[in-house]
């Protein structure tokens, strides 16, 4: 049997030869799909569109993907028809027959991690062991809702009074849009449907456009796990064309929405807007981004410091909500530390992600490139640079790894989210300086503290105040159920992912009194 508290998918062993050769195996079969039209699936069928999109390999932009069918107006409300069709009884299937479907799917991607991994490579340039990570945590998501759901599936008796029986229980909102980033392609977008499926909404789904043709397996996941018709709507499209149609639309119900700030932001407003025919308010669960610092103790133990916050400003080219963007150091310990910072930026291999040999490659696009390489000359004119990885002559989306020192809380460089590999140092003369400069911007996603001090630990937990905080531990990597992920202020209104509160969002409680 399924035990309560989830397994959590283990990382890629690459001491395993099976793990070694499954790898560049699953690249070359993925490889030889690449290229194909992908399309939209609403209704329990495929659908194609005249207007396609081409998601490209950002180490090789000449190399297409997958030509995406691009969902506009019609698309979304034949959708939307589908799933207002579906909703009924969909809505009143029972949780342990929904959770069954989230099992099926965890089972489905499971056995295919190494493709789905794969995918990733290509598509989003995400080295080996991240995509294996993300497809497992995708997994990991299916099964803790799967869990969660029938948790709270059973209604609850409330009070204890003679003569009365009061039922608590909960049903699904209706219909829900997702709409995913491209950064952790699989994951998030398999937590958000999952969750609103599992809670019985019918869920139409807009992925990230880099990320679109890793959308689509996930898609397919769904419908050979065995969702009913309309219940699950695969619609990428051009937010452009049909972002604000999708929000706006009177029949939808809620939005879970990850992604940047502006965008969250935007989709609050137009959400709340009430349009005409509409008969339920839209409730918006954003999960946003970040400006993550790491503060470095003056007794910091630097070898694992400058290890844990290498990996968490570099991993995936920094292009993650949890990466460490701020690094606060002590005066006593600073130069010993940015020297060691330094030797450490250098020595990072940078390449394709298909050569594992690589810790770093390109980001995600050339408009990505194009907005980092704007933030770059901005931390150049704030601060001194302290290393410019721009000696990279290949093709591709490369954006130089960069560290800036001399950075103060007022810089933009240390307020807003530049999601691409670049670390601004600070230098503070005390402990409590460094919490101060900590919480200085608007967001509140994730942090770190490397002391050996009980002291100044005691201090962080209290008040560097973030949604996610890891003591000698770096920024990124949250683990399902272990470390439910989120964050508050400007980073989001959502209750944490993998965590206890999540599903509710997705449901409408309702009480039944009888009187016996
Ligand atoms: P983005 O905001 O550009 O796009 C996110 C999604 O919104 C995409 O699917 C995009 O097509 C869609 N979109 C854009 N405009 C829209 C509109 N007007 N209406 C409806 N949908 C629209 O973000 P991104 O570049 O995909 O992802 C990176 C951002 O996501 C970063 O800011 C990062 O911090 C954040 N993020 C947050 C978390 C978290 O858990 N807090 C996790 C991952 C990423
Ligand atoms: N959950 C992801 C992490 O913790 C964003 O890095």
């Amino acid at each position: 049997g399924r035990k309560s508290v989830i397994q959590n998918e283990p990382f890629a062993d690459f001491t395993k030869k099976s793990v070694r050769e499954g790898f560049p195996e699953a690249i070359k079969q993925v490889r030889s799909q690449c290229g194909r039209v992908c399309p939209l699936f609403i209704n329990g069928r495929e659908v194609l569109t005249d207007d396609r999109m081409d998601s490209v390999n950002p180490a090789d932009p000449s190399e297409i993907i997958g030509q995406v069918c691009q969902a506009g107006r019609a698309e979304i409300d034949m959708a939307m028809e589908a799933a207002g069709k579906a909703m009924a009884s969909w809505r009143d299937t029972s949780p342990e027959e929904r959770a069954q479907l989230l099992m099926r799917a965890a089972d489905i991607a499971r056995k295919r991690i190494f493709e789905l991994s794969a995918w990733q490579v290509l598509e989003v340039g995400k080295q080996w062991d991240q995509a294996y990570a993300d497809v497992g945590e995708g997994i990991d998501f299916m099964e803790y809702y799967a869990r969660e759901m029938l948790r709270l599936g059973t209604p609850r008796r409330m009070g204890n009074v003679p003569g009365e029986v009061n039922e608590y229980f909960y049903q699904g909102k209706g219909i829900a849009a997702v709409i995913g980033p491209w950064n952790f392609p699989f994951a998030i977008s398999a937590g958000m449907t999952s969750a609103a499926l599992v809670t019985g909404n019918c869920v139409l789904y807009k992925p990230a456009g880099p990320s679109s043709v890793i959308g689509s397996t996930l898609a397919r996941i769904y419908q050979e796990a065995g969702v009913p018709d309309g219940v699950f709507n695969f619609v990428p499209g051009r937010s452009s064309v049909m972002g604000d149609y999708l929000v706006e639309h009177p029949q939808l119900s809620m939005i879970a929405f990850t992604g940047s700030k502006p965008v969250g932001l935007r989709i609050i407003e137009k959400a709340a807007r009430v349009q005409e025919g509409q008969k339920q308010i839209k409730k918006v669960v954003a999960e946003l981004g970040g400006k993550n610092a790491i503060i470095v103790d003056d007794d910091a133990d630097l070898d694992e410091a400058v290890r844990a916050i290498v990996y968490s400003a570099f991993a995936y080219q920094g292009q993650k909500c949890s990466a460490c963007s701020r690094v606060i150091v002590l005066e006593p310990i600073y130069d010993k530390f940015v020297r060691r910072l330094k030797e450490a930026a250098l020595s990072l291999a940078i390449g394709p992600a298909e050569d594992p040999a690589n810790y770093m490659g390109p980001v995600v696009s050339e408009e990505a490139l194009e907005k980092i390489m704007q933030c770059i000359d901005i931390a150049k004119q704030e601060g001194s640079v302290l290393v410019c990885r721009d000696d990279l002559d290949v093709p591709g989306y490369y954006a130089p790894l960069t560290i800036v020192e001399n950075i103060r809380p007022e810089h933009r460089t240390a307020r807003e989210e530049i999601f691409g590999p670049v670390l601004a140092v600070m230098r503070v003369k005390t402990f409590d300086q460094a919490l101060e400069w900590a919480n200085a911007t608007d967001y509140a996603l994730t942090g770190a503290v490397f002391s050996r001090s009980p002291n100044n630990l005691e201090k962080a937990r209290k008040h560097f105040r973030v949604g996610n905080l890891y003591l000698n531990r770096g920024s990124t990597g949250a683990i399902v159920e272990r470390q439910p992920f989120g964050g508050f202020n400007m980073s989001g209104i959502g209750s944490k992912t993998g965590g206890p509160d999540y599903l509710v969002q997705f449901m409408d409680p309702r009480v039944v009194t009888e009187n016996t």
